[in-house]
């Protein structure tokens, strides 16, 4: 019989050469024939695994003497995750994790995670003493140094705190899974019955979806094909026929300027703000993506701009938590395009972030979230 610790070794390896959890683990768990208890399992296993990677590593690394193999490397993390975050019973842990690994690694397994487990006692990862925040909080150096020089120690803590702990999930009225504070955006937009709105990155569909359940006609334009065909798909299987959906690059769309009542670009960024759905991002996005993101996202919103009928609104999102991506990018377009004039952010939970709002992920517990908007008025002054 397979057992949530089998399949979440062989997810975690997998993980460990690069693929992505979210992809890796699904045909797994579908062809385990593990019950639903046991998939859950093994799915807090591969993404608490993931997530506290650094942490675990470090654990394990003070007794380990050579570099072992991707195998007994990936147990090993398996095994120090269940010890010092799930409190699971050293003798579970080390016996049903040595288990599942290859008969010629047992030992060393074993060895290494009873020790462990002995160093850290009964008090799990509370009692570790840690030799820096980043191997605390499990997460690349760049990423806390930066949100905490951006954020302050204090909310940058809470949010990559926040950030370790499994995702909820929250569905719409029309059954649509979405994040609550993407479900803000939408709002935040404000589109009305009747108006001509484009969603300029628009793949899968959640806010594209969402404006056209508000009674828009919905171009939704994603610049990658397989985006697109989903939002598509989504707003065939909730009955919306106001999406029309496109295949374009958001810096050049073939779109009328001038015409239409609200754009929003929700545009690809880091990602720092929902880093507790994906689980392998953090390990994943480098410091350098960042600039050249930014660029990107100032090209957009130029472009979005121009589609803007005069007193039309333009919205700015981004899942995301850095300075550079949000308030530099506002700052550069409000410089750029002297007749764009910041309307008013949504209030609480939103908290005020330059001349937009900011959702960090410890407010309420949702995704982290920065939305700017901008009225497009008809006269220069
Ligand atoms: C944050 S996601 C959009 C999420 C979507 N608005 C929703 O609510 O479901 C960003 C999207 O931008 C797309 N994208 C990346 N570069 C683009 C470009 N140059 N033009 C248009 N879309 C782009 C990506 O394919 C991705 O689907």
């Amino acid at each position: 019989v397979t057992t949530a610790r089998e399949v979440a070794l062989r997810a975690l390896l997998r993980v460990h050469e690069g693929a992505y959890a979210n992809l890796v683990l699904p045909p797994l768990l579908a062809t385990s024939g593990l019950d639903e208890r046991d998939r859950g399992f093994a799915t807090e296993l591969v993404y608490g695994a993931t997530r506290m990677r650094r942490a675990c590593d470090f654990l394990v690394d003070r007794f380990v003497l050579r570099e072992p193999d991707a195998t007994v490397r990936a147990a090993l993390r398996l095994g120090a995750y269940q010890l010092a975050y799930l409190r699971t019973p050293a003798h579970a842990a080390v016996s049903e994790t040595v288990a599942v690994v290859p008969r010629r690694a047992r030992g060393m397994v074993n060895a290494v995670l009873r020790r462990v487990a002995a160093d850290l006692g009964d008090a799990g990862s509370a009692g570790v003493v840690w030799p820096d925040e980043a191997t605390r909080l499990s997460y690349p150096d760049w990423i806390v140094n930066r949100l905490v020089a951006e954020h302050g120690r204090v909310d940058a803590t809470a949010a990559l705190e926040a950030m370790n702990q499994a995702a909820v999930v929250t569905e719409r009225p029309d059954g649509y899974v979405q994040d609550l504070a993407s479900q803000w955006v939408t709002a935040h937009v404000g589109a009305r019955p009747d108006e001509l709105v484009a969603d300029l990155c628009a793949g899968p569909g959640g806010k594209a979806t969402g404006m056209a359940e508000a009674g828009a006609h919905v171009i939704a334009s994603d610049v990658a094909r397989p985006r697109a065909d989903l939002v598509a798909a989504n707003a065939c299987r909730l009955g919306l026929a106001s999406v029309a959906t496109l295949v374009a690059d958001g810096r050049r769309p073939p779109l009328r300027p001038g015409s239409l009542d609200r754009v929003l670009v929700d545009a690809p960024c880091s990602g720092l703000g929902v880093l507790r759905r994906r689980p392998d991002a953090r390990w994943r996005i480098r410091e350098d993506d960042v600039d050249r993101l930014v660029a990107l996202q100032v090209e957009l919103l130029g472009a979005a701009r121009a589609l803007l009928r005069p007193d039309g609104s333009l919205v700015y999102s981004v899942c995301t938590l850095t300075s550079a991506e949000t308030t530099a990018v506002a700052d550069a377009i409000g410089a750029a395009h002297p007749d764009l004039q910041p309307l008013e952010r949504p209030g609480p939970p939103w908290r005020p972030w330059g001349s937009g709002a900011i959702l960090l992920p410890q407010d309420v517990g949702t995704d982290g979230m920065v939305v700017f908007s901008w009225t497009r008025r008809s006269r220069t002054m």
